[in-house]
């Protein structure tokens, strides 16, 4: 629940984390999880093997996520004190001793939630960038080979006659899985007028073939997902496109 057990959106995101730990769990996940003395979780770290990530390269990990808990509920703004770069050190000495030439991380350009410039403070490199998202490293050896993005291939067409509503889903991330949820709940109150598409993207060759790993389309436009759309909003958009049917 990305320690936001507090919160009731939370509630909306499914089994697909769970799903995705239990597939993870033996395929080279790694976590650290911040405990303060008093027994608080705080912050986490967690990476996967390069070949279970949105990038390509070889002998590396990824960093899907880091978050220190940052708001005023549930255990409360523990951000700035220096967790999350012990957290992100843990990481680096934990893929270090599995072998890995580097490891590799994420971030946004603009100033919101995992920021690139963050990375950069800590000593990674930009390597590749897409639209606001950035692509950052830090190699381990002289021999490791930079990463790269892998990107959108194609998107969902329209059908026909249809609404068509196709959500990419990976697991890894709750916010992407409430949105998941709430795009097929939306769906199904429309009947027949609306085809809703799951794509799962943990499969690889499916992620390949999209070049998608989280993402929602409403036929051939995509929506914004983060952060995630309300349930109302969803509707509302797809309401728009079932009025304009003949
Ligand atoms: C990024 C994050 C993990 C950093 O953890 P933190 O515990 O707040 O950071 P730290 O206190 O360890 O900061 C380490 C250094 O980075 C600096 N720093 C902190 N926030 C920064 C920012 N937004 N941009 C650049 N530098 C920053 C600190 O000043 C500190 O510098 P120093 O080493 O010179 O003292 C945390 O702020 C966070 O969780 N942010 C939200 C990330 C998010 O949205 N995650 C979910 C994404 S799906």
């Amino acid at each position: 629940m990305c320690l936001e057990d507090w919160s009731d959106e939370m509630k909306e995101a499914g089994d697909h984390k769970e799903l995705w730990y239990n597939k993870m769990k033996d395929k080279g996940l790694g976590v650290k999880i911040a405990v303060t003395e008093d027994d608080k979780v705080v912050g986490m770290i967690q990476y996967v093997p390069l070949e279970y990530s949105t990038a390509e390269g070889d002998n590396l990990y990824f960093i899907n996520c880091i978050w220190v808990h940052g708001y005023k509920e549930g255990v409360g703004d523990f951000q700035k004190k220096g967790i999350g770069k012990r957290l992100i050190k843990a990481a680096e000495e934990d893929v270090k001793s599995k072998g890995a030439k580097g490891l590799v991380a994420w971030g946004l350009s603009i100033p919101v939630f995992m920021r690139a410039s963050w990375f950069k403070k800590q000593g990674y490199v930009k390597i590749d960038k897409q639209s606001i998202s950035v692509l950052l490293w830090k190699p381990f050896s002289n021999d490791a080979i930079p990463p790269k993005m892998i990107r959108q291939k194609k998107k969902p067409k329209e059908i026909p006659g249809k609404v068509s509503v196709t959500s990419f889903i990976n697991g890894w991330c709750p916010a992407q899985n409430i949105v998941f949820e709430r795009a097929r709940r939306a769906a199904s109150e429309f009947g027949d007028k609306v085809v809703f598409n799951e794509i799962d993207t943990f499969n690889r060759e499916t992620f390949l073939e999209w070049g998608i790993a989280d993402a929602l389309f409403i036929d051939e436009k995509e929506i914004r997902t983060g952060p995630p759309p309300s349930y109302e909003d969803i509707k509302k958009k797809i309401a728009k496109r079932v009025k304009k049917l003949k």
